[in-house]
């Protein structure tokens, strides 16, 4: 990635660059090669980063008073984004289970049924309580999500920062053709925080379509020169920790 850099500054002349394609394909081919995961290059939007993606899609699938449920104790970011949009926070503490955090199923059950509860957001990993969540987790939330017709905004962006011993399970592993998205960026992966890029992935045509539309109004749907290519460079060549 460095030497990437380096070669674009070397260039010397910084014109527009669109390669979001690029992108996508770096993306995808990292995920099957790290998870086993085919994602469709078809299937992602470009936007700037994970917080953009998850305010935008929070506007797109909700209106002013519905709710957002996050489970707690939460990434701060996710209450000024739920609540500056002018939605509602919902939240479900996370239990203790045998010395480690878990899910609250029953607690789920309740407030995901709630009508005004359209959207839920999960964090795998979690931030900040680290949990990797299972396959087995996943599905029962899914389960529930269905059943209440909520959708799940899935906040990836630590899926590669894991302990030995641990597997990571995408969200699109468990319920691919429900209107879950997925969220991510190299930022973390890579320590590229600051060299921001992000996208949005669904397999839900009307999501996919309607997202697109909103990234390209807001001007969101392509990176620069340097963002681009260290985001393809970091996808294609680099190593997660
Ligand atoms: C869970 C989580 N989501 C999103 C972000 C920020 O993502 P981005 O910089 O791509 O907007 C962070 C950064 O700490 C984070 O911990």
């Amino acid at each position: 990635m460095q030497a990437e850099l380096r070669r674009l500054a070397e260039r010397g002349q910084f014109a527009y660059e669109f390669n979001s394609a690029g992108v996508f394909a770096a993306v995808s081919g990292w995920f099957k090669r790290r998870h086993n995961l085919d994602l469709d290059t078809g299937n992602f939007v470009q936007v700037t980063g994970v917080l953009t993606a998850a305010a935008l899609l929070i506007r797109e699938l909700t209106d002013e008073g519905d709710s957002v449920l996050m489970q707690t104790p939460a990434y701060h970011q996710f209450s000024k984004m739920i609540s500056s949009a002018g939605r509602n926070i919902v939240t479900s503490p996370l239990k203790v289970d045998d010395g480690r955090y878990a899910m609250d199923f029953a607690d789920l059950e309740v407030k995901l049924s709630a009508l005004d509860v359209k959207v839920m957001i999960l964090c795998n990993p979690h931030n900040p309580v680290g949990r990797v969540w299972t396959a087995d987790e996943l599905k029962t939330l899914t389960d529930i999500a269905n059943k209440h017709g909520v959708v799940i905004i899935s906040d990836e962006i630590h899926a590669d920062i894991i302990y030995s011993g641990h597997r990571f399970t995408s969200l699109m592993a468990v319920d691919p053709a429900n209107h879950v998205s997925l969220i991510g960026s190299p930022s973390k992966t890579f320590g590229m925080q600051s060299i921001s890029d992000g996208y949005i992935y669904t397999q839900h045509s009307e999501l996919l379509e309607s997202m697109r539309a909103v990234s390209s109004s807001m001007y969101l749907d392509h990176g620069n020169a340097f963002t681009t290519f260290a985001t393809i460079a970091a996808f294609n060549q680099g190593m997660a920790g």
